[in-house]
């Protein structure tokens, strides 16, 4: 197991559509295993694999309760079935650093996913439980929270990011 490198807003890779999994082999458990070490390194809560540039249908979400050990659920390919209801919560992105947001999401869920040994299933979530999925998914379709936010609120954090940019580059 090792940590990658995560990738950052603007970085193009965040944009790509992911490419559905169809080899459930060592490779992808490696993947997923890495990927569940990087979001704990972060720390996070969730992670997407093209933030580790890997541009496949991978997601890791954590499912720890409380003081228990570390806990988390690997999704391949996974696919929002059902929806219900709208909420309203604060998010934030390891790939888009020095932000959080009031984003939309819906309040129920219900996904269809594949385990890493290719097995299929259902789930369904609601709540913070629901936005994180939502919010991980949306990263396997190019999306990230920031296009859920008005116009306004985009370009404010486009110009504040080029501008930490430029400053790490000139130290
Ligand atoms: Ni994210």
């Amino acid at each position: 197991m090792a940590v990658r490198k995560i990738i950052e807003y603007p970085d193009p890779v965040l944009r790509h559509t992911a490419e559905s999994v169809s080899t459930f082999d060592e490779s992808l458990r490696t993947l997923v295993a890495d990927m569940a070490e990087t979001m704990y390194a972060a720390p996070g809560i969730g992670l997407a694999a093209p933030q580790v540039a890997v541009s496949q249908r991978v997601i890791v979400v954590d499912v720890s309760k409380g003081e228990e050990e570390k806990q988390f659920l690997p999704m391949v390919n996974p696919e929002i079935i059902e929806h219900e209801g709208s909420q309203l919560d604060e998010e934030g992105c390891l790939s888009v650093p020095e932000l959080t947001a009031q984003v939309k999401r819906f309040k129920k869920i219900q996904l269809s996913y594949q385990s890493p040994d290719g097995e299929h299933h259902q789930l369904s979530a609601e709540d913070r439980f629901a936005v994180v999925l939502q919010h991980e998914i949306d990263h396997l379709n190019g999306v990230l929270f920031i296009d859920h936010l008005t116009p306004l609120k985009r370009s404010l954090y486009k110009k504040r990011r080029k501008k930490m940019l430029e400053t790490q580059q000139a130290a």
